[in-house]
């Protein structure tokens, strides 16, 4: 592959992004601290609170992950703005630059964006090429998963996402990290609340990438149900967590219950994709 300044400058983006150039630093104590029993949990957070008066933070060592799970995106980040791994975005890469060369009509989707990283490369690649016409849609709660509701989709019954603090990240912060990017203008549109609120409403008319990152049955459903009518012929429906078993629950009922037989395509150990 030749590689034009564009590539070049994707290329660095998407390392960057993903923070695949540097090792994971230690993480402080603080960042998985809900995890932890009640009584360490207080213990720590007290401690943490006492070493910051005196201009110390306690962190944990962790080992550092293999090259190949960070590229897979098999771990979650301390600082890189998305966890989907170089594969995945690669593959995001591959879904814009395609529906343009194609001229398949429509904006582009992430339906649970966590710190943004995705769409702001979404809104990268548009750039790079020059392409005015189309938009970025960046669709979260902006403060993590749902509860399940185990009545409507029984699947979810159980699921633990939604005590998952780290998953939450406002929409100052991923307004902010599209800023750093010079990524944020009238192109991007921010869909703040749950997709169930948000997507039946948003004012997309067609799309070409439908790029779903939300997790569980639930919210894997409501987008597919909400957009997929929406994605024009030839464009993309990427799955990003087809390795978990609600997701893939979710996507094998819509399939089956559209009558879709496009042929999946497998991008690493969780991704995948289909083209309408
Ligand atoms: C795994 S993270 C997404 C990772 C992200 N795509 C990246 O590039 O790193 C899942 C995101 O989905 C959002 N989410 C999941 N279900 C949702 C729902 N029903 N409504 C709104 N946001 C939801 C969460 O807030 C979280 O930010």
């Amino acid at each position: 592959m030749t590689m034009t300044p564009e590539k070049l400058y994707l290329d660095l983006l998407k390392k960057t992004l993903s923070f695949s150039f540097w090792p994971e630093p230690p993480v402080p104590i603080e960042t998985f601290n809900y995890m932890r029993p009640p009584f360490q949990k207080r213990l720590l957070s007290f401690l943490a609170r006492i070493f910051s008066n005196y201009g110390f933070e306690i962190v944990e060592r962790q080992s550092q992950p293999s090259p190949e799970d960070k590229e897979e995106g098999k771990i979650w980040p301390l600082n890189a703005l998305t966890m989907i791994g170089l594969k995945r975005l690669d593959n995001l890469q591959y879904a814009i630059e395609t529906v343009i060369e194609e001229k398949v009509p429509g904006d582009l989707i992430e339906t649970g964006v966590w710190r943004g990283g995705a769409c702001i490369f979404m809104r990268a690649v548009l750039k790079v090429y020059g392409i005015t016409g189309r938009r970025v849609f960046v669709a979260d709660s902006f403060q993590g998963l749902p509860e399940p509701d185990p009545e409507r989709y029984p699947a979810d019954q159980g699921d633990p996402h939604h005590t998952h603090e780290y998953l939450a990240v406002s929409l100052e912060e991923v307004r902010e990290n599209f800023k750093r990017f010079d990524m944020l203008d009238e192109q991007v549109t921010f869909l703040k609340g749950w997709f169930q609120d948000t997507l039946p409403s948003a004012p997309i008319d067609k799309l070409a990438v439908l790029r779903l990152d939300g997790d569980m049955y639930g919210s894997t459903m409501v987008a597919l149900e909400n957009l997929y009518p929406k994605l024009s012929k030839g464009g993309f429906c990427i799955v990003d967590d087809y390795g978990l078993t609600g997701c893939q629950k979710a996507v094998d009922d819509f399939r089956a219950r559209q009558g879709i037989d496009s042929k999946i395509h497998k991008i690493d150990w969780t991704g995948i994709y289909w083209r309408k």
